[in-house]
């Protein structure tokens, strides 16, 4: 169980468990988002003690995973420009930006095969070493939103365009 730890100025912290480390090929630049088909030794590796928690995780194809994004070291700003947006300014709660009051990441990623305690996925957008937080299964229905939209971001010109950037797909115009 998380610990509330102290509260500070009517800000109340809590302490969370490191479970685990992501593995991944990047050292100091990944993609804004997951690039599923991004090739590589893409791990999740859980602490031996939660290696049962794992049982029956392999029967579904997607899993959330959520980490602590930890070499963040600018404060958060209220209102952020998305580095692939063109200087469009929006509230940080309206992005995904990775500088937020918690450092809390989270990244849809498909399972390849788990061999006891780690996790082999697709695509992660996470840098080598980053903290395991979380895991939980991706469900169809209680997951997917059919009429779920872009938000602001439908309102940019060739915002078609700007999600091939956003999700890292190779294209030459
Ligand atoms: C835009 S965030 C999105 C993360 C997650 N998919 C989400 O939506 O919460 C992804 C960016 O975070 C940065 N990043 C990833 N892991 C990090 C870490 N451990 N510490 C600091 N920055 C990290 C990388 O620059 C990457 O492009």
């Amino acid at each position: 169980m998380s610990k509330e730890i102290k509260q500070t100025e009517g800000i109340v912290c809590f302490e969370q468990k490191q479970i685990g480390v992501i593995r991944t090929p990047y050292t100091d630049n990944a993609p804004y988002q997951p690039v599923e088909e991004d090739e590589g030794d893409f791990r999740i590796v859980v602490e031996p003690q939660y290696t049962d928690g794992l049982y029956k995780l392999d029967k579904f194809r997607y899993i959330y995973v959520i980490y602590y994004i930890h070499h963040v070291k600018r404060e958060p700003s209220m209102i952020v420009s998305p580095p692939w947006a063109g200087g469009e300014k929006v509230g940080m709660f309206a992005s995904r930006s990775p500088v937020r009051p918690n450092h809390i990441g989270l990244s849809i990623v498909r399972i390849k095969r788990i061999i006891d305690n780690e996790i082999l996925t697709s695509g992660l957008d996470a840098f080598d070493g980053t903290p395991l937080l979380d895991i939980k299964p991706y469900i169809n229905d209680l997951d997917v939103k059919s009429d779920a939209n872009y938000g602001w971001i439908e309102e940019m010109e060739g915002h078609e365009h700007l999600f091939l950037h956003i999700k890292g797909i190779p294209h030459d115009y």
